[in-house]
């Protein structure tokens, strides 16, 4: 179940980091056109995801509904279907969501079944409202059970419906979820809190999951949120070192941009087919840092076939002068190269090879032997 639902880190898009709790009916269906015309879908973007702020009431049977904001979630489970592409949600094992919608606490199964009754193909499980049930347990050791108990118990609803749902948990990290998202179910689990649209804190995140890449694995993933490619707060420099970082890390590729108005510079970062074919690399082996002096950071991703995807960043505003040695990431000597955001081979580089890294930016290649 885990592999069939998430055999490569899932690609899609997601509400939050541009719409917040502007979102709605039509905000998902031009999501979705915006998705197929601007060629992200064929590049393998699928879940278009809807978070926080689509729930309503429950009626007399406790049966969640949407608000008002989403008529008739089935005839957009629908819409979303017929564009070839897959629709999620969100909720929180809380009584509350994070923007205090009404959360799934003690309606776990019916939750569930309302879910694949629509035609929902993944859902975020966001940790919010769930935190003052922690608190009560008394002790760390009980604060976690009722967390792992109440992850668990989602993870057995979706199962128990028969339809293959992706199991986003979204609880920041705690407890190092890597070690135990696995046995909840989780295809993939937040390792931090949220990302913003600004390079401090996209580095921060990014560079903070060196020595994780043993916990992922195809149908578990490490999850260190969202892109905020596009949403015009980094430059395009600095959006290709998020890319580029998450690739390294196969984090799932959820754009939080609005894609109906997004410009072509960055259409063709969202959809560059060798920075993308890292990210989905069948090995579904996760990247790690392997070199770092100073700002520069050297953090390498082996790949199926031999090949290694290397990204070299400058973590410094400046340009610096970087010095690879291709030996650290296991190349017996020289080596040939592609460029992946020029687009351009390189020939045979030398095993010590100089390279000039833009200030935030990186160079990003994929390197044979
Ligand atoms: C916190 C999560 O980390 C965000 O991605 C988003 O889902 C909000 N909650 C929604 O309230």
């Amino acid at each position: 179940q885990q592999k069939a639902v998430a055999p490569t880190p899932p690609m899609g898009w997601n509400s939050w980091n541009h719409f917040r709790g502007k979102v709605d009916d039509a905000t998902i269906r031009s999501t979705a056109e915006a998705m197929v015309s601007s060629g992200m879908r064929d590049a393998g973007y699928v879940y278009v995801n809807i978070d926080d702020t689509w729930e309503g009431e429950r009626d007399a049977q406790g049966n969640i509904h949407s608000n008002e904001k989403f008529p008739d979630m089935k005839a957009l489970a629908d819409f979303v279907h017929s564009k070839g592409l897959k629709l999620g949600i969100y909720s929180s094992p809380g009584a509350k969501t994070c923007a205090k919608f009404e959360g799934s606490l003690g309606h776990e199964q019916q939750d569930a079944n309302t879910y694949a009754a629509w035609g929902i193909d993944y859902l975020k499980y966001d940790l919010c409202g769930l935190r003052d049930q922690m608190k009560a347990a008394g002790s760390a050791e009980a604060a976690h059970k009722v967390m792992f108990d109440a992850y668990m118990k989602m993870h057995d609803a979706l199962r128990a419906t028969g339809r293959p749902i992706v199991y986003s948990l979204c609880q920041y990290g705690v407890d190092s979820v890597w070690a135990w998202g696995p046995q909840v179910g989780g295809n993939l689990w937040r390792t931090t809190g949220d990302i913003n649209d600004k390079y401090a804190r996209m580095a921060e995140i990014g560079f903070s999951q060196a020595g994780l890449s043993r916990f992922a694995g195809p149908g578990h993933w490490n999850d260190p949120d969202m892109l905020e490619v596009g949403n015009g707060g980094m430059s395009a420099e600095e959006y290709r070192t998020h890319m580029s970082l998450w690739a390294i890390l196969a984090a799932p590729l959820l754009a939080g941009n609005d894609l109906s108005t997004m410009t072509e510079e960055t259409k063709a970062m969202l959809t560059n087919r060798d920075v993308i074919a890292v990210d989905q690399d069948p090995g579904g082996r996760q990247g790690d840092r392997i070199d770092a002096e100073g700002p520069i950071e050297v953090w390498a991703r082996p790949l199926e076939g031999g090949a290694v995807a290397i990204g070299i960043f400058n973590r410094l505003s400046v340009p610096l002068e970087a010095h690879v040695n291709f030996r650290k990431a296991g190349f017996a000597g020289d080596v040939r190269a592609r460029d992946l955001w020029r687009g351009t081979d390189l020939g045979r580089l030398p095993a010590e090879y100089s390279v000039q890294v833009p200030g935030h930016g990186v160079i990003f290649l994929r390197v044979t032997k």
